[in-house]
């Protein structure tokens, strides 16, 4: 691909740290079924938790390494599961990770695109909610109409890959009102 073909690059980030998981399925479906001229890489989140003494130009290499790849993306796409009813301590700890320096975070005015998915109907709404809520705070800039939410997730994946076709178009259509904020 010739730069002059590169649209997007998007960093996908799955708010599960287990190998089988769901929402790494996800992204490696809508991975494969990017449009032409648009890439993403899949970074996990597994972080030191955040912790403001270590919160300066020394902190863990991971960290650096998170806010890098946020700050090079054109936009982020996010898929969290749902724990008790809320969004994942992985995902939360990382998020405030990247929230900081305050005033400088590499996600303030970043294109974000939150997906939830549970193998339950409800599709981790809640923690979909959460997760939207936090990124207000920065603010980045969240991607606004239809909320991707994948209830039942567990029966859309094959061979470790979301394969279902209407929820790929579903998504790839929020992936593009993201790009077109961009
Ligand atoms: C600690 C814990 C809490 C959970 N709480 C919820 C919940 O509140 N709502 C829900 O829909 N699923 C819940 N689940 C089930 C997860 O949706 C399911 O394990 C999912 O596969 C996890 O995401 P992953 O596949 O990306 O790892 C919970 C799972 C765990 C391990």
């Amino acid at each position: 691909m010739t730069d002059a073909t590169v649209r997007a690059k998007l960093l996908g980030l799955p708010g599960s740290l287990r190998s089988n998981s769901n929402s790494l399925a996800v992204l490696r479906g809508l991975q494969d079924a990017l449009p032409a001229g648009v890439s993403m890489d899949i970074r996990d989140l597994r972080l030191p938790l955040y912790d403001q003494d270590i919160d300066n130009p020394d902190a863990p290499a991971e960290v650096h390494a998170l806010r890098q790849a946020i700050a090079e993306a054109d936009g982020v796409v996010i898929v969290t599961p749902e724990y008790n009813y809320g969004m994942p301590g992985v995902l939360k700890n990382a998020l405030d990770w990247a929230s900081r320096p305050y005033g400088k975070s590499a996600l303030i005015g970043k294109p974000v695109l939150v997906i939830s998915s549970s193998p339950a109907f409800t599709g981790g709404v809640r923690a979909h909610q959460q997760v939207n809520d936090t990124l207000l705070a920065l603010p980045a800039r969240l991607t606004a109409g239809p909320q991707v939410v994948i209830g039942g997730v567990a029966d859309k994946i094959k061979d470790g890959k979301l394969a279902d076709e209407a929820v790929l178009k579903f998504s790839l259509g929020a992936i593009d009102r993201m790009l077109a904020t961009k």
